[in-house]
């Protein structure tokens, strides 16, 4: 059976939460695509900012430049947030994201384009927010409690300029897709934010079994 899941929405909305949790109780394969373009971003600080060398970095990028321990300081998320906006960089990276989509046994993917663009036919779409001063308190938490110098004014300002650079760029911007069910986490705990994405992933799934859709 595939069965995909695709989940969209700014940083820290809660959607990578939300994202291992459904994986875990349903025993879907995920895939955080951002750890893509972080690895891209992480590559090209190191080579160099110019467009073409991060679209070579896309096209070679291997499984194991996922696994890198550093991809997710506050610094890589904007260097990953630059290289998105890079048709190339993104084309680079779309086959691997719909083969993974595509695997037996149901998989979700989150990011940013996954129910607009990589898979539009997704079974299930959510489209996770939190206003940005929630999302920038939750951030900093994770990025203080790793050791990370940064202040939460920072977090927030870095979180406001990738917002923009995301929803604002021409190709695959950030946005619902029209199906999508928009959840909005900002007054949620952990937990309520979880239990309303399996619901949703529920009553479809039975829909599935029962051929009613
Ligand atoms: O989800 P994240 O915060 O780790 O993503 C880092 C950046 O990568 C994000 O600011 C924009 C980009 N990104 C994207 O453009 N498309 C995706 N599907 C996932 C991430």
């Amino acid at each position: 059976m595939s069965f995909t899941v695709a989940i969209d929405g700014p940083a820290a909305s809660g959607k990578g939460t939300i994202s291992r949790a459904i994986a875990q109780h349903f025993g879907f394969a995920h895939l955080d695509t951002g750890l893509l373009y972080r690895a891209v971003g992480k590559k090209a600080l190191a080579l160099g900012d110019g467009p073409e060398i991060a679209v070579q970095i896309a096209r070679e990028l291997t499984a194991e430049d996922l696994n890198s321990d550093d991809l997710r300081t506050a610094e890589v998320a904007v260097a990953a947030s630059k290289v998105a906006s890079i048709p190339e960089v993104r084309s680079a990276l779309v086959d691997f994201q719909k083969t993974f989509a595509k695997q037996q046994g149901g998989a979700i993917l989150d990011g940013r384009d996954i129910g607009t663009v990589i898979c539009p036919n997704a079974e299930v779409k959510l489209f996770v927010i939190a206003n940005a001063k929630v999302r920038a308190r939750r951030r900093y938490k994770e990025l203080s409690e790793k050791g990370e110098k940064i202040t939460e004014l920072q977090v927030l300002n870095d979180i406001q300029a990738r917002d923009a650079r995301d929803a604002g760029r021409d190709t695959a911007p950030m946005v619902a897709a029209p199906d999508a069910l928009v959840l909005d986490t900002s007054e949620m705990s952990i937990a309520q934010a979880i239990a309303a994405a399996l619901a949703a992933i529920e009553g479809k799934l039975s829909l599935t079994a029962n051929g009613l859709d």
